[in-house]
């Protein structure tokens, strides 16, 4: 498939790599023809150190075959694969007709190390070090880059290390946020509020978690928040881990918990989106993504069989 919107240009380009091959091969004909007349080689003209001169002579025979091989291979080359405008190529080569056969070959090799473990049960498979293992790699191949490799987040991006969930920890709930992923949308509330009633606000959530707060803001903040925002985090902030309102009462908020980044959550809202990724992986890795996720905040020990004793 050609990427141009009008036809004009694939045929341009066409004739511009028509044109270009068949000029140089008449360049190279016209140059071998050229006929050395006697012993007399001709001169370029220029002389260094005296007396050194360049000599003109044609290019020697099996140089000028070579740039005809370069011609014929050019030609086929442009017959068989796309090159000429939107000329598809006589062989139907496309990269991602490529790219597609080298993925079902890889997941031909893949399939039935996941299978092993896609019917092993998740609190079972968190203990499993090889699984672990391929759990690690295919966090830092797809998840790292939000959650750092570590998995320990940063701001906006969850810590999946410290038990503490938005969205629930029960080793189903992760698969389901891994698989299906999750958006957060905590709505703006600065045309409601004002500028002084969200630092109000702002102050009466450092008051629930363990901040330094000005106890007079936080008392009309709290009379507010009793009407606007228990909806969703509570009439204790505690939150609702079925939306994804944040736990107010912890101190480590995502956003950030001191004054300038509250005033922003609240002024201006937030929406944290968890990508999907049941499509991507397929549903395999997903189950093994959600084993090495919960086990980084549920020791897999505490699961695994009891280990043998005696012996000693
Ligand atoms: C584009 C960035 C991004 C990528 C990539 C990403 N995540 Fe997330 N993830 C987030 C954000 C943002 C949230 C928080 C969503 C919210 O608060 O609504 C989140 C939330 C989560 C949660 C829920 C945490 C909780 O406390 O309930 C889990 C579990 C999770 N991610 C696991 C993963 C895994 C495993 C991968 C790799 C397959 C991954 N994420 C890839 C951005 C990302
Ligand atoms: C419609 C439901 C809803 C209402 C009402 C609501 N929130 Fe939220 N709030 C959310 C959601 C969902 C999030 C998570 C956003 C995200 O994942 O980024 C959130 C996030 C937050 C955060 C950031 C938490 C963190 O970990 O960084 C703060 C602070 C907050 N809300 C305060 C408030 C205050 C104060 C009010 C009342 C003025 C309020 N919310 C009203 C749903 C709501």
């Amino acid at each position: 498939m050609s990427d141009f919107t009008s036809g004009f240009w694939n045929i341009y380009i066409g004739i511009i790599t028509i044109v270009s091959i068949i000029a140089c091969a008449v360049l190279l004909k016209a140059l071998s023809t050229r006929k050395v007349s006697g012993a007399q080689v001709e001169t370029t003209g220029h002389a260094w150190d005296e007396d050194l001169v360049e000599l003109n002579n044609p290019l020697p025979r099996w140089w000028i075959w070579l740039f005809y091989i370069t011609i014929v291979f050019g030609l086929v080359y442009l017959a068989l694969y796309p090159g000429l405008g939107s000329f598809s190529g006589s062989y139907g080569w496309t990269s991602k007709k490529q790219y597609e056969e080298e993925v079902a070959k890889a997941e031909a090799l893949s399939a039935p190390i996941y299978d092993k473990y896609a019917k092993t049960d998740l609190k079972q498979l968190a203990s499993d070090p090889e699984a672990m293992a391929i759990g690690q790699k295919l966090f830092l191949n797809n998840c790292a880059q939000c959650h750092s490799s570590d998995a320990r987040g940063g701001k906006g991006y969850p810590n999946l290390t410290d038990n503490d969930w938005i969205y629930g920890g029960a080793p189903e709930t992760i698969e389901e946020t891994i698989a299906n992923g999750r958006k957060g949308m905590m709505p703006a509330w600065g045309a409601l509020l004002g500028d002084d009633g969200v630092k109000d606000m702002a102050h009466y959530v450092m008051s629930l978690n363990g901040g330094t707060y000005d106890s007079l803001r936080a008392a009309r903040g709290k009379d507010k928040f009793m009407t606007t925002c228990i909806a969703c985090h509570g009439p204790e902030g505690k939150g609702n881990q079925a939306i994804g309102a944040e736990d107010l009462t912890k101190p480590n908020l995502l956003h950030g918990a001191d004054e300038p980044s509250l005033i922003e959550t609240i002024s201006k809202g937030r929406t944290s989106v968890m990508p999907p990724q049941k499509e991507a992986l397929g549903e395999a890795r997903v189950h093994i993504l959600a084993a090495y996720v919960w086990g980084l905040s549920n020791s897999p020990a505490a699961t695994a069989p009891p280990a043998k004793t005696g012996g000693q």
